[in-house]
């Protein structure tokens, strides 16, 4: 290019110099944006009560044994199970409350322990799949899914015996409908509705 014919300040700039000085002033405008009032500025006074931070001793009743944890106030009960008891018989599949392989009970209450945090169920009575059996003993939901193929991979039906355990004991699986509805929370990818269909439903006739 003959560069006579474009004095150096008219020279057209590089693309990535003009993103550059746009990003700098953006950025510049952004940090301006959001950083946030003291409270001196606001007038308002900080919340009270004091902020919980890193990680705090807690003490969870577990299929009828207390587990002493140390575990940050975020930490799920999923991951206080799995990773902080060894009780890895509680799935993670989603990690967003929407397939039900981390059902636990809470104080006879089904819950995704995925979406609950561990230090709010101290002093409640937590149970897993590897509370249900007795010794030796199956629970009956156990033992049907065995009888009727209640599964496949295997990975949802932790969750999903706990879910129809609770189901039956709630008085939700008196009819096929009414089972389907309440247990539409656990999904099963491979597909065996059928047969867990067909367990719980055993299971909430002889109850
Ligand atoms: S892992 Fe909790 S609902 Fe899917
Ligand atoms: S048995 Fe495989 S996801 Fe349910």
């Amino acid at each position: 290019m003959d560069t006579d014919l474009f004095p150096e300040e008219e020279l057209p700039r590089p693309a990535d110099d003009s993103r550059r000085s746009f990003m700098k002033q953006a950025g510049g405008l952004l940090g301006l944006a959001f950083t946030p009032a003291s409270p001196e500025q606001t007038g308002r006074l900080a919340p009270a009560g004091k902020t919980v931070s890193g990680a705090t001793s807690m003490t969870l009743r577990v299929n009828g044994k207390p587990h002493t944890v140390q575990a940050e106030p975020r930490v799920t009960l999923l991951d206080a199970l799995r990773e902080r008891m060894d009780l890895t018989g509680t799935k993670k599949g989603c990690d967003h409350g929407q397939c039900g392989a981390c059902t636990v009970l809470v104080d006879g209450r089904r819950v995704n322990s995925c979406l609950t945090l561990a230090i709010m169920t101290q002093g409640k009575a937590i149970t897993t799949i590897e509370g249900l059996a007795k010794e030796d003993r199956l629970h009956p939901m156990q033992e049907a899914f065995i009888k009727h193929d209640g599964f496949q991979c295997g990975y949802c039906t932790p969750g999903q015996i706990m879910s129809g355990v609770a189901c039956v004991q709630e008085g939700h699986a008196k009819t096929d409908d009414q089972c389907r509805e309440w247990m539409s929370g656990n999904l099963c990818r491979c597909g065996a509705y059928v047969n867990i269909l067909a367990a719980v439903r055993e299971v909430a006739q002889q109850a």
